[in-house]
């Protein structure tokens, strides 16, 4: 089954073609048009302006997305022999109301007129799905050729700027959300924190970027920041604690501008403390042997190394399994590729019953 993925709720315009053929899904093309260069200079997303971008690329993107996995829509009565997309899964929400929008309108212009199905597909669910990428992911465990896929019950982290979740997945289309933040999302915590450090926008990588300049072991840093509820017993997060602690800590120190990376660092080892701590004592506790990263904050080179670590040494039998970094972020393949396994379980539907749900 060929379907071609449309993602728009935030700041990226994406389009991207899978081919899915039972457990298995192929990316045939990834098209994503970032508009971070137009986002900096406000230092966070504008909705208005992200969603006329949108307007403005996603046919674009869609067009290079079917070409680059040379696909004509039946349409084009010259190609109509070769391969067609067969329907249309795309982002509904959580999300910018009018930046979804763009995508759910779109879908279903498309969908109408080459009279093929569509299926919405909840953001995040999509993040957890870029696990499912056959091949593209990278489903192995560091240093080993072996290739891991997914068993049930798989325990997902998945951490962007938008949520953080601890997800319990018993199948296909069964979630159960075990923990999440109380306020803000991991990735946002990122963001906020490079705004005070003055380091730019996105936070995540600009914050990680500043850490790796430091030579010093995290346990030996001066500055220190606390942990929030990492001893608590339910699987719940909270960064906007941890984002006042470094705000109070730069106001205390007149030196902090020469201690950016230090600050970086300890701020990125806090929030990896608590993400690592809360999904080894989950996946104990629900004996789950698949654990699986997803979202644009496990493009955290640190998050995924110290995760991977933590799980050979703490736990016996699980595997992790982290996508490419370019299924991290936001992107299609990974809206794709969910619409193609929610298709096969529950159907598609049609244009006309489609609808945004911003929250
Ligand atoms: O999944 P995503 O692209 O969009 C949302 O659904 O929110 O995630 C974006 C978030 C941003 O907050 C960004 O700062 C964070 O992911 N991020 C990172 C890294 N790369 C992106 N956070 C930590 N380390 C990174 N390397
Ligand atoms: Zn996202």
């Amino acid at each position: 089954m060929i379907i071609l993925g449309i993602e728009t709720s935030c700041d990226e315009t994406a389009a991207a073609v899978v081919n899915g053929l039972g457990n298995n899904v192929k990316v045939l093309s990834n098209v994503v048009s970032s508009q971070i260069e137009i986002h900096q200079k406000y230092g966070g997303v504008v909705p208005e302006v992200a969603a006329r971008e949108h307007v403005l690329s996603i046919l674009p993107v869609v067009n290079e997305a079917l070409a680059k996995a040379k696909m004509r829509t039946h349409v084009d009565k010259k190609f109509a022999h070769v391969r067609r997309i067969d329907a249309i899964a795309v982002t509904v929400g959580p999300g910018l109301v009018t930046s979804l929008m763009v995508g759910v309108e779109t879908a279903k212009a498309l969908a109408f007129g080459w009279q093929v199905p569509v299926v919405g597909v909840n953001h995040i669910k999509g993040h957890i799905y870029a696990n499912f990428i056959s091949a593209n992911s990278k489903y192995k465990i560091q240093n080993s050729k072996q290739i891991q896929k997914p068993k049930f019950p798989a325990l997902i982290l998945t951490v962007s700027g938008g949520h953080t979740m601890l997800v319990l997945m018993n199948g296909h289309g069964k979630y159960k959300v075990i923990g999440e933040t109380l306020d803000d999302a991991a990735g946002e915590a990122f963001d906020k924190a490079a705004a005070m450090l003055g380091i730019g926008y996105p936070g995540g990588p600009a914050v990680a970027d500043e850490a790796a300049k430091l030579k010093v072991q995290s346990s030996k840093l001066k500055v220190k920041l606390p942990r929030p509820m990492l001893n608590d017993k339910n699987f719940n997060f909270s960064f906007s604690g941890l984002k006042t602690a470094l705000l109070y800590a730069i106001q205390r120190d007149k030196k902090w501008k020469e201690k950016i990376s230090e600050y970086c660092a300890e701020f990125q080892q806090a929030v990896v403390d608590v993400l690592i701590t809360k999904t080894i004592k989950a996946a104990k506790m629900l004996n789950c042997q698949t654990i699986m990263l997803s979202g644009g904050v496990a493009s955290n080179k640190e998050l995924r190394s110290q995760l991977n670590l933590a799980i050979k040494t703490k736990l016996t039998n699980a595997k992790l399994i982290i996508p490419k970094f370019k299924y991290c972020v936001d992107n299609a393949a990974m809206v794709a590729t969910a619409g193609y396994f929610k298709a096969i379980k529950k159907g598609f539907t049609t244009w006309q019953k489609l609808k945004t749900h911003a929250n």
